[in-house]
């Protein structure tokens, strides 16, 4: 076949495939087709070899430049395509800026959270820092360092789980009084919240709860101390007309030791449901650091005087948010826990 009459009919079923062509992608599989490495027009242009000499150069020009219009058709039709993809694509993702959004939905915290949190940030305002110890601990540190020896009569007052006889899970976050004092020399101002564990287990008791512990140590501390303290942590946590009364107790490691009580900020102090008709609500343990446990942590009693306090976060969270099942706290149940937004 003569060459005009090649390029004439392959140039006819270029355009015909052309025709239909809408996407860029198409357009470069006709493009391979044709124009590709081993493409029609490559191959005619392999087919120079057989032509005569004398017709080579005439030949030649002519299929060069079929292929130079052919790229040429086929690079301003791409054009046009790639353009009007990108104005289908910039359509397609044009966001309207005055849609109403998605609310996501937001969780809450555990009220036993909410209540940690509160305590921190209530201590920390007053210079407390956050010191967190392990929750498997030494039985020194838990009890014998706590002037609780072995054989003394309060290590029953907290069932104990033992998992070597050395080795248990820390039934009180006093454990963490030792290990900071060993550490820092007074001023000492901590305060250490965790889960402690004691193998009860009834409507009020969990074997597993959270404790808030507080420690100061330094020249001159008193008992006064402990108590404005506590006045300020009262109305924060309660409200601002509530009151703090200190009654004597016992704890090894403090002397003298105290049980604190707030005003029962239900009935103001007349006597409701919630204070059982006393008017006082007993909140936490406390007391003066007992001179012994200083000895102990080489801190000399007759230069420093310190004390402690220590409160069940469950507790707390119980009456603040006026929670009556402690089981409610370790259940887990979302309808339960959804309402504590703050
Ligand atoms: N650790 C005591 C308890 O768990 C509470 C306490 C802490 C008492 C600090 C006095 C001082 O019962």
């Amino acid at each position: 076949m003569d060459i005009h009459e090649r390029i004439k009919e392959i140039e006819g079923r270029i355009s015909e495939a052309l025709k239909g062509v809408r996407l860029s992608k198409h357009l470069q599989e006709i493009k391979m087709k044709f124009l590709g490495k081993t493409g029609e027009i490559s191959e005619l242009m392999k087919g120079m070899r057989d032509v005569p000499p004398e017709k080579r150069r005439e030949v030649g020009q002519q299929l060069n430049e079929f292929r130079g219009r052919t790229e040429e058709k086929f690079n301003a039709l791409n054009e046009e395509l790639k353009a009007e993809e990108l104005k289908a694509r910039y359509a397609a993702e044009k966001t309207d800026v005055t849609m109403p959004g998605i609310r996501g939905v937001a969780g809450s915290f555990h009220p036993n959270t909410l209540v940690r949190d509160e305590l921190v940030s209530i201590f920390s305002g007053m210079g407390f820092e956050v010191f967190e110890g392990p929750e498997i601990e030494n039985d020194y540190y838990n009890f014998t360092a706590l002037n609780t020896p072995k054989d003394h009569p309060a290590r029953d007052m907290q069932d104990t789980f033992y998992i070597t006889g050395d080795l248990l899970l820390r039934t009180q976050t006093s454990a963490g009084q030792i290990r900071v004092m060993e550490n820092k020399k007074p001023p000492i101002k901590i305060l250490s919240p965790g889960k402690v564990y004691r193998s009860d287990d009834d409507a009020t008791h969990s074997p597993m709860f959270s404790q808030m512990e507080g420690l100061v140590v330094d020249r001159g501390i008193t008992l006064c101390d402990l108590k404005g303290m506590l006045d300020e942590f009262a109305r924060k946590v309660f409200g601002e007309g509530v009151k703090t009364r200190l009654r004597p107790s016992y704890f090894p490691f403090t002397e003298p030791s105290v049980e604190v009580d707030v005003s029962c900020f239900e009935c103001g102090g007349k006597g409701c449901r919630l204070c059982k008709g006393t008017g006082w609500i007993e909140v936490l343990g406390a007391g003066m650091v007992n001179r012994r446990v200083l000895e102990g942590c080489g801190v000399d009693p007759d230069v420093y005087t310190g004390f402690a306090f220590g409160m069940g976060i469950e507790r707390i969270a119980m009456l603040k948010y006026g929670i009556n099942n402690m089981k409610l706290l370790f259940e887990g149940d979302v309808r339960f826990l959804k309402q504590f937004k703050d």
